[in-house]
């Protein structure tokens, strides 16, 4: 028997608009948070934290400023220009979903807007049309990176209540405006993310909580999240009963290091840090065990009987997740070798290879991982994130032969039909991260290339913006034309 996906697997890729779109100061978009985050070319790029530190002083010294090439995710990949190409692109590579995120400050420039910019809203419904021409359903990201500025400078990001309101009015406004057009939704990309980089998820700058425990400020943004969550899926599914609503997490996955009771029990506790959100938006409550750790550390999260009522009555319909890589976690970690992750570092696992930006590669820890989700939660998965951040090297004939790349994709999607077929997991679909160079979300590098089609443009913003094929092109169209068959027969 032939071996291939489901009938009806969701094929395709996922960028956002943060990262690819670029055009930051066009068709009346405000600012982002993210169109203010530098280059740091002087820091180590496995230095996360240095690296998502910024200041007050540092944002407003952003917003003088028209430089791009300080502020790279101001002219990411030019998708705002180059969408009809790029949408071609994946068509003719046969792709079924494509995810993207919109730009909230696309829509509501300053967030607090008496009413959406039009020119914002028309541009989404063209590239919807786009997709929808090659029959290539949209999975939209509401929030990926991109709050607007004026919520960090006037409002302390998520920390205040009030950004819930603004946010449903932003999600009340989308989901009726593209309520013909999108079928599947997310809420907040890596709703996770807040601890490890709350100024780009939650619009949080350290120096504006002075004399408050910062890390109560991040549980208390990540509250408002969990309601606007609620309330987002209330609204897509009153403008659109037929759409599906997911929540969104990175799924770091640990093993302990070793076979010490100690380390099995410290590989628990962090996997618990990294469910406790996946089981309040599947579930519609907080787990007993991360209210305990509120009372522990003495946060005292201010939440009322309503935002618990929403968060019980409209949980998310289906999980999604990023996975990368795997780490390992022990009791006592002097001594071991330390190795970079998707945005932390944790410790390095002697068994398997790293990437050039030191993210360890583990195809098996994604059927891990599919396994545990789907165990825990019984609902449909969707792997919306899996990719090889790599540098690629031109040819002098212009080839770029990526080969590292179509390994990386080739062996975890084996592993993903394995987690189908043998274990009995629902997925939905796939999209790799990303199908065209981007920008970096953690290095704000355009040179950490993960895409099938090359950019031209450099670290600095230098170049024609030239789209070319890589050799994992034609790879990932096959894999799709057979539905998984030419890379699972052999
Ligand atoms: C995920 C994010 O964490 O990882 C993306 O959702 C990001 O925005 C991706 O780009 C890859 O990480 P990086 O840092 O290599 O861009």
């Amino acid at each position: 028997m032939v071996k291939k996906f489901p009938e009806g697997f969701l094929w395709g890729g996922a960028v956002a608009a943060n990262q690819y779109e670029g055009g930051w100061n066009e068709g009346g978009k405000g600012v982002s948070v993210s169109d203010c985050a530098r280059h740091h070319l002087d820091v180590d790029v496995q230095d996360y934290a240095k690296q998502n530190e910024i200041s007050t002083k540092e944002i407003l010294e952003a917003m003088k400023s028209d430089d791009t090439s300080l502020y790279p995710k101001r002219h990411g990949s030019d998708g705002y220009h180059h969408y009809k190409e790029d949408i071609k692109l994946f068509a003719e590579m046969g792709f079924k979903v494509f995810r993207l995120s919109i730009a909230w400050s696309r829509i509501f420039p300053n967030g607090d807007d008496k009413e959406p910019n039009e020119e914002g809203l028309k541009f989404y419904d063209d590239i919807f049309d786009e997709c929808h021409k090659y029959g290539i359903e949209p999975l939209v990201t509401m929030s990926h990176y991109e709050p607007p500025i004026n919520l960090v400078l006037n409002y302390n990001g998520w920390y205040d209540r009030e950004v819930i309101d603004m946010f449903v009015k932003y999600v009340d406004v989308i989901t009726d405006r593209y309520k013909d057009k999108v079928k599947y939704w997310l809420t907040f990309n890596e709703v996770d993310s807040m601890i490890r980089h709350p100024y780009t998820t939650g619009g949080l700058v350290r120096d504006r909580f002075e004399g408050k425990n910062f890390p109560e400020v991040i549980f208390q943004a990540m509250h408002h999240q969990f309601v606007a969550s609620a309330l987002a899926t209330k609204i897509a599914h009153e403008k659109n009963p037929d759409c599906k609503v997911g929540c969104m997490l990175t799924k770091l996955t640990y093993y302990p290091y070793t076979c010490k009771p100690e380390d099995l029990l410290e590989q628990q506790q962090r996997m618990r840090q990294i469910y406790c959100y996946s089981d309040t938006q599947v579930h519609g409550e907080y787990p007993k065990y991360l209210l305990q750790m509120y009372k522990n550390k003495g946060f005292n999260i201010k939440m009322t009987d309503e935002d618990l009522k929403i968060m019980k009555k409209y949980p998310v319909d289906f999980i999604s997740f990023s996975y990368y890589s795997s780490s390992c976690v022990a009791a006592d970690t002097k001594g071991l070798e330390m190795s970079a992750g998707n945005t932390e570092t944790a410790i390095k696992n002697p068994y398997i290879p790293s990437s050039d930006w030191g993210w360890q590669i583990d195809p098996i820890g994604l059927r891990i991982s599919c396994v545990d989700l789907y165990d825990r939660y019984r609902k449909p998965l969707f792997i919306v994130e899996n990719g090889l951040g790599a540098k690629d090297t031109v040819e002098e004939d212009g080839s770029i032969n990526d080969d590292y790349r179509i390994d990386y994709l080739r062996e975890h999607i084996r592993q993903m039909y394995k987690a189908i077929e043998e274990d009995g997991v629902e997925l939905m679909g796939y999209t790799t991260w990303a199908p065209i160079d981007l920008l970096s979300n953690s290095t704000n590098q355009m040179s950490k290339r993960y895409g099938f089609i090359y950019v031209d443009v450099d670290d600095y913003g230098n170049g024609t913006y030239k789209r070319s094929k890589k050799k994992s092109y034609d790879w990932y169209k096959e894999v799709i034309a057979t539905n998984g068959s030419s890379i699972l027969d052999d």
